[in-house]
């Protein structure tokens, strides 16, 4: 079941975390997976049923940005 806020959906329910904000820390920390991202914010560290999800979000960010970017 996803829940959403606006137009965000929650992630992590345990700490209260949106696709938004993981987005967020991919597009302005750099990171690349769930190791980075738990050095940025507490997703994962209870019951985990997040981290699945918060890795397909982090991976298509990935994709996204790389399709904006200009090769050169
Ligand atoms: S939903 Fe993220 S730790 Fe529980």
């Amino acid at each position: 079941m996803n829940y959403f806020i606006g137009s965000a959906m929650f992630v992590c329910m345990c700490f209260g975390i949106t696709d938004k904000q993981i987005k967020t820390a991919v597009e302005t920390h750099g990171v690349g997976n769930m190791r980075d991202l738990k050095k940025v914010m507490a997703l994962g560290g209870q019951c985990g049923k997040c981290v699945e999800l918060a890795q397909t979000i982090i991976d298509d960010t990935i994709i996204d940005e790389s399709l904006f970017k200009e090769v050169g």
